[in-house]
């Protein structure tokens, strides 16, 4: 079998420990990514390329015996310097050049829930990726994570950040609504072992634990000395709390959009775990660093040739 492999964003966040994997089993293993400035921590391992989606030639001759492509590639939210319309075409483009190229197998990250009919643009836009995916008729595996953790993750690092900061938790309505975190790590071994499996599958890529909303900010609280008393705010006050954060910090900390996916309950599934690590074990190791900084997804793409955890 051939054991080269590609992987979007190798320098980023999932696709760095998915191309570890790869390299861990003796794959060779190339990158297609934005940031090719990045500190490369695989020391010349992994050869990178532009993600040039506008240069179909490049993107064929870069795909040329590549066995699976696992495609990462997506934009959090809408921004003047980027857009899910763009993300949906640049995604039908990359998997376009794959069949060209004839990659065998195309294993891409989605999300949980998505749905064509979706009114929330980030659900709507994964369903239609999803779809261009299977348009192409390449054999794939669709990894719906609801929410990743485990070093360099935003939310969860942000929402320690918070906690060790004000003096109160605020809680989109009831905090009823729930979420299964899954290990980075155990991520990546999920999307290594579908890349090697045969036709079509769509897996939820889901952790042990499932939490509310209210249990996920009292686990990070005890875990890192700081329980703080949960207020509950209609979500278009969170979102201007969110949005004033953002202002201060530069960022984009949470949209409506993340707010109204996370209320509706789409960051869970009835379904078996697909990973192993515990988050409440995993916040308890880690109670020392988490949330000493606050993590930027608008640093990140920015200042491309910066480490993750340094934005
Ligand atoms: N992180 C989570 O908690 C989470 C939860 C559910 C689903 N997902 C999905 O998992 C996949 C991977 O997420 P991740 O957190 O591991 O992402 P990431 O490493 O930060 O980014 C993945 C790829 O997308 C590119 N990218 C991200 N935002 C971009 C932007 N605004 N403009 C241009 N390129 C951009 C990155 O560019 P560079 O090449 O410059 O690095 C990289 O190639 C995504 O499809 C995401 O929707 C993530």
């Amino acid at each position: 079998m051939n054991t080269r492999h590609a992987v979007t964003g190798a320098f980023g966040y999932s696709g760095k420990r998915i191309a570890q994997r790869l390299l861990d089993e003796g794959s060779e293993v190339i990158t297609l990514t934005n940031s090719l400035k990045r500190p490369d921590p695989f020391n010349g391992a992994v050869a990178a390329y532009p993600l040039a989606f506008e240069d179909e030639t490049f993107l064929v001759d870069t795909l040329d015996g590549v066995h699976t492509l696992y495609s990462t590639y997506w934009v959090r939210f809408e921004h003047r310097d980027f857009s899910f319309a763009k993300a949906i075409e640049n995604s039908r483009r990359l998997f376009h050049a794959a069949k060209l190229a004839n990659v065998r197998r195309i294993v891409h990250v989605s999300i949980t829930n998505p749905s064509l009919d979706s009114p929330l643009a980030y659900f709507q836009g994964k369903a239609e990726v999803e779809q261009a995916l299977a348009e192409t008729g390449v054999t794939h595996s669709i990894l719906r994570p609801a929410l990743l953790f485990g070093g360099e993750d935003i939310l969860l690092n942000n929402i320690a950040w918070g906690l060790r900061r004000f003096p109160v938790a605020p809680i989109f309505g009831d905090g009823e609504y729930k979420l299964q975190p899954i290990h980075v790590d155990d991520f990546a071994q999920l999307a290594v072992t579908e890349g090697k499996a045969d036709g079509v599958r769509v897996v939820n890529a889901i952790g042990p634990e499932t939490y509310t909303y209210r249990e996920l900010l009292r686990t990070i609280g005890e875990a890192i000395g700081k329980v703080r008393p949960m207020m509950r705010i209609p979500a278009p006050v969170g979102y201007a709390l969110a949005w004033i954060t953002g202002v201060f910090v530069g960022d984009v900390m949470l949209t409506r959009e993340e707010i109204a996916g996370l209320m509706a309950g789409l960051l869970h599934v009835d379904d078996r775990p697909a990973g192993r690590t515990r988050l409440g074990e995993w916040v308890k190791e880690h109670a020392d660093t988490l949330g000493r900084r606050y993590a930027s997804e608008l640093a990140r793409r920015r200042n491309r040739s910066a480490d993750y955890t340094d934005l």
